[in-house]
């Protein structure tokens, strides 16, 4: 990676002092990519896996420049930072092979995938550090875009924050036979879109109790890893593979020219048609791929931005900064330039699903013996007074909160006693059907596995599990706001 000008000292301004208020963390947060001298956006190695193929994942340590100049202890599979984007293809088996040769035990989750319990990755499957772990996959799921990260108990935040992650790019015929831009790093960008806070020293700044109750929010917006990146792209249609992989920033993306862009799929597959809007919410963990029109010649920002009816928000969608500056390059070649009408049939349950089968609440709450001291313990540290449950059961690794019954259908009804948080739940898709009393737009109604719940209602989805689940490896469901997920915010189900 190509490294500009810019000295340490020179970026000392952006690093950052430990107790300020949230105006100048604002500041902070816009201010980089303006000051950063651009860099290109790196493009994470592209690895088929073939039929019968292994693809061999180490967990490292590494050395990266998230900012130019300043260098940073992080983590990654097989590098630095990040991971390779492995791409799969339905109906093949291949095996994932994880060593891990980092300091810390880590449990890796492969995000997204629809596979047994006993190889989805969830916190009981440790691999100790030296260890390894090779979980053989049968991929059996639309095309989509999903991902790894750590699922370590009560670690996945501090883990997936020092750069633990990576994209897995799923292909099927459908996709294949589809005329959509799938010229990986060219004008198919996988865009990783995270988070970081550095100290003064430039290196990465966390804490689980030390973050807001809303999780941890860092103050350098990165893509593929780098503060201020640039991406080239042929002047037709680009697509991007955006991932929300912060801890806990919401997103709610739009381009600086304020252009409308299409949607054309969620997490679990394509939309049935290209959803044409201007602006993309995303939480934590969810996954949307859009594709942009460059056939004018003019660069573009990717931005994310806040409202001007609404002053207080959750989790920095009160902020507007940029994330990613688009520049078309007239030497590249440009392979589509026009969006297929048709690209999904989505199959919904036939039986009538009126009622929930099953209903979940997360709470963040004081426990009862500090709610009537709370005005007087406004501390920073007022994290570890909040407990994060569902249906006020804290994550406990004895306990199976479900038990779910194997290829029926179900309703999910999720809410939230406050706040808006990402709902997500392994080992399936599932299908929206309303959100805080609304049926579901056209841009959300494809296969998810990860969701928006809040105070205000519930959201309510169809689901149904092809895969078993056990109860000595069962499925987690939970909030993806990796914080609140540490502590406790999750539970665990068997499919049977
Ligand atoms: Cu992306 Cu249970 O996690
Ligand atoms: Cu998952
Ligand atoms: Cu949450």
């Amino acid at each position: 990676l190509a490294v500009a000008g810019a000295g340490a000292g020179a970026l000392l301004p952006f690093l950052r002092g430990s107790d300020r208020r949230d105006a100048q963390r604002r500041q902070r947060v816009s201010r980089n990519f303006a000051e950063l001298p651009k860099r290109p956006l790196p493009i994470p190695k592209l690895v088929d896996i073939e039929a019968n193929g292994t693809v061999s994942l180490a967990m490292q340590k590494g050395r990266w420049e998230i900012v130019p100049g300043v260098s940073t202890q992080t983590a990654g599979f097989n590098g630095p930072y990040l991971g390779p984007t492995i791409r799969v293809r339905d109906g093949h088996d291949v095996t994932l092979s994880y060593a891990n040769q980092w300091r810390e035990a880590v449990a890796v989750h492969g995000h997204g995938l629809h596979v047994p319990g006993i190889v989805d990755g969830g916190p009981q499957r440790l691999i100790e550090p030296g260890g390894n772990w090779s979980p053989a996959l049968s991929i059996r799921q639309q095309a989509g875009t999903s991902w790894y990260h750590p699922h370590t108990h009560g670690q996945s935040g501090a883990q997936t924050y020092q750069g633990l992650a990576g994209m897995i790019i799923i292909e099927d015929e459908n996709s294949r036979d589809l005329l959509l831009p799938n010229t990986y790093g060219v004008d198919d960008l996988p865009v990783i879109v995270q988070d970081r806070t550095l100290d003064a020293a430039g290196q990465l700044v966390y804490s689980l109790h030390g973050a807001d109750r809303d999780g941890f929010m860092g103050e350098i917006i990165t893509v593929n890893g780098i503060a201020a990146a640039e991406a080239r792209v042929p002047g037709g249609l680009v697509r991007l593979r955006l991932l929300n992989g912060s801890n806990a920033r919401f997103y709610r993306f739009r381009f600086s020219d304020g252009r409308t862009f299409h949607k054309i799929a969620t997490e679990g597959g394509f939309l049935p048609e290209p959803v044409p809007i201007q602006e993309l919410a995303m939480l934590p963990g969810e996954r949307n791929e859009i594709v942009v029109d460059f056939s004018d010649g003019r660069p573009t920002n990717l931005v994310s931005g806040s409202r001007p009816d609404r002053e207080r928000e959750p989790n920095g969608l009160d902020e507007d900064f940029e994330v990613l500056a688009l520049r078309p390059d007239p030497n590249l070649d440009v392979s589509v330039t026009e969006l297929p009408r048709q690209m999904n049939t989505i199959d919904r349950p036939t039986r009538v699903l009126d009622r929930p089968d099953r209903r979940f609440k997360l709470f963040m709450e004081p426990p009862s013996d500090e709610r009537h001291r709370s005005d007087r313990r406004q501390s920073a540290d007022h994290s570890l007074h909040t407990s994060m449950t569902i249906n006020r059961q804290p994550m406990d690794m004895r306990v199976i909160n479900e038990r779910v019954r194997l290829g029926e259908w179900e309703v999910w009804e999720v809410e939230a006693d406050r706040k808006i948080h990402p709902f997500h739940v392994h080992g399936c898709s599932f299908l929206v059907l309303s959100q805080d009393g609304r049926p579901v737009s056209d841009a959300d109604a494809g296969w998810k596995d990860t969701v928006w719940v809040s105070d205000e209602g519930s959201t309510s989805f169809v689901v149904r599990f092809e895969h078993p689940a056990t109860d000595d490896y069962p499925y987690m469901y939970h909030c993806h706001i990796l914080e609140h997920e540490d502590m406790g915010m999750m539970g665990q189900f068997t499919v049977t």
